[in-house]
């Protein structure tokens, strides 16, 4: 069982974009994985900046397709977009910074499942009916 299971209920009601969460929940995983085996800085640092390349694009994507649909609330979704980049900009400094990461704690596995998960379950979900009509 991976460390975060995808399922139907986490669909936006985009394909594109459950397609980019997707992604970024495998990325997560083989994050989790390769903590869990051995902590090399190398290979972590490696999958965070996979991480934080594909959010970057994803939260582009999403943006982009959110203002072609007049979304109202783009300003403060942009904003929690900005805030979820800078967490996980300061748990891989926290935790990545020495010759060896730190030993991944239950707290530290809780942040990683739930910093995307969160967003997508609270925030994404509030514009799916933009694309799904209900
Ligand atoms: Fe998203
Ligand atoms: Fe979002």
């Amino acid at each position: 069982m991976p460390f975060i299971q995808w399922s139907p209920s986490f669909s936006v009601g985009n394909a594109v974009l459950d397609a980019d969460h997707r992604k970024l929940i495998d990325i997560l995983n083989q994050i989790y994985d390769a903590w869990t085996e051995n902590n090399c800085t190398v290979e972590l640092g490696r999958l965070f900046d996979e991480l934080m390349d594909y959010t970057d694009g994803h939260f582009s994507r999403e943006e982009s397709k959110l203002l072609s649909r007049d979304y109202a609330d783009l300003a403060r979704h942009h904003a929690a977009h900005e805030r979820l980049r800078e967490l996980v900009h300061a748990f891989r400094s926290r935790h990545l910074a020495g010759q060896q990461a730190d030993t991944l704690t239950e707290e530290m596995a809780k942040f990683l499942k739930s910093w995307l998960l969160d967003h997508i379950l609270e925030e994404d979900m509030k514009y799916r009916s933009l694309f799904t009509g209900r």
